[in-house]
């Protein structure tokens, strides 16, 4: 059955970067990948639209689609809409809740050629691959009750940090699994030294450990893991913890490799169908430039073929084309410095396209 792919553009630089990606979906189609791919609003854009930023129309393709390939939502102009649960934000929330994304993966990843991107010293960098494997769906951002309330004669706000041990086991094998494809070590991050839940969260990562011989489980408090990841970040190879430690920590190891124009994601379901993103958001003050650097949103293509298509080679050819794009020189601004070559947005999708069909 052919599968169904689902672009949403979104806001900001959002149309302009899957633009891009979806020329290099296109590309991979004529190379026999068999996939329907279609176009839907999301975000800001589907709010100006339909009142909604997710509308029953995107979520029932989402549902459909096998994969997902998202730009970004949000903006300024939407950043004054009263009814919270309209804001551009609650779309991206919505397709993670409704599909169930509970396995978020953030590689962070320097590439060889924009080591000098990079804010620490080339020998703590160079070389750094660390995928991090971030609980998406639970925790302190989704836990019961929460809220604001008057007590004792003064406001408090609160929130619930909760996972159950089987929200603990689904993500724990998706990392396990992942550091068995990849360097065989996984470091489990938690808070166990002060918080309950995360001692649970400790004791389902020892227990699911002897199922995975071949992988090396170490655990480490979150605020030791800041600061190793910038101390000696190449000691990790797979991370996984919670939703809040991890969105902190992804975006910590993001920054790692100074390029936040490069780093692509995938939140993944139970069926392996996932949504895929650039790690960044939607850069509204450049959007409309045609400066944005497509290559996060290309690279989120590459994950997409790997973990929800089953096409690995498809997969590589693209990372292997961006690969030598950036061999030549080719820089959008933000990964720019003397002695490359700067390109524009879609510029940079011909010389990807042109790699692609090359190698
Ligand atoms: P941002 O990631 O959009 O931008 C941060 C900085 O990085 C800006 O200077 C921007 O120009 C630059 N940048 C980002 N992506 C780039 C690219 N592909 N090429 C070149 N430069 C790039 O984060 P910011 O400014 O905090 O948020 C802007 C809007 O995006 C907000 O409305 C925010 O809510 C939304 N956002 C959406 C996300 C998503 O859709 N997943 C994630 C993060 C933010
Ligand atoms: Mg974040």
């Amino acid at each position: 059955m052919t599968r169904k792919i689902l672009v949403l553009p979104g806001d900001g630089i959002g149309p302009e970067i899957t633009a891009q990606a979806s020329r290099v979906l296109a590309a991979c189609q004529a190379r026999g990948l068999d996939v329907e791919v279609e176009e839907a609003l999301v975000g800001g854009t589907a709010y100006d639209a339909h009142g909604e930023p997710l509308p029953a129309e995107t979520l029932a393709k989402a549902e459909g689609a096998r994969a997902i390939l998202l730009g970004a939502v949000g903006g300024p102009q939407w950043d004054t809409i009263e009814d919270l649960s309209k804001r551009p934000e609650k779309g991206l929330l919505g397709l993670r809740k409704n599909l169930g994304l509970f396995g978020n993966l953030r590689p962070a990843i320097l590439y060889p050629q924009l080591a000098e991107a990079s804010s620490l010293k080339p020998d703590v960098v160079s070389g750094l691959d660390i995928m991090i494997v971030r609980e998406l769906t639970g925790g302190i951002y989704f836990g019961q009750p929460r809220g604001i309330e008057e007590r004792d004669g003064e406001r408090v706000g609160y929130n619930t940090y909760v996972y159950s041990e089987s929200e603990i086991e689904r993500i724990g094998r998706v990392a396990f699994e992942m550091a068995q494809k990849r360097g065989k070590k996984l470091c489990s991050v938690d808070k166990a030294n002060v918080l309950e839940v995360t001692i649970l969260w400790r004791e389902v990562m020892e227990r699911l450990a002897p199922e995975y011989p071949d992988v090396e489980l170490s655990h480490m408090y979150v605020d030791n893991a800041a600061m190793q990841l910038v101390r000696a970040p190449k000691q990790f190879d797979v991370i996984v913890t919670g939703n809040m430690f991890g969105d902190i920590l992804s975006d910590a190891a993001a920054m790692l490799t100074g390029s936040i124009g490069m780093l692509p994601s995938a939140s993944l379901n139970q069926s392996g169908q996932g949504m895929y993103e650039p790690c960044h958001g939607s850069a509204p003050d450049i959007a409309g430039q045609n400066i944005a650097n497509p290559l996060a949103t290309i690279l989120s293509v590459a994950m997409m073929l790997r973990y929800s298509l089953d096409e690995p080679a498809l997969a590589e050819r693209i990372e292997a084309a961006v690969g030598k794009v950036l061999d030549d020189g080719l820089r959008t601004a933000d990964i720019a410095y003397p002695g490359t070559r700067q390109v524009s947005t879609s510029e940079m999708g011909d010389a990807v396209l042109a790699a692609f069909e090359a190698l």
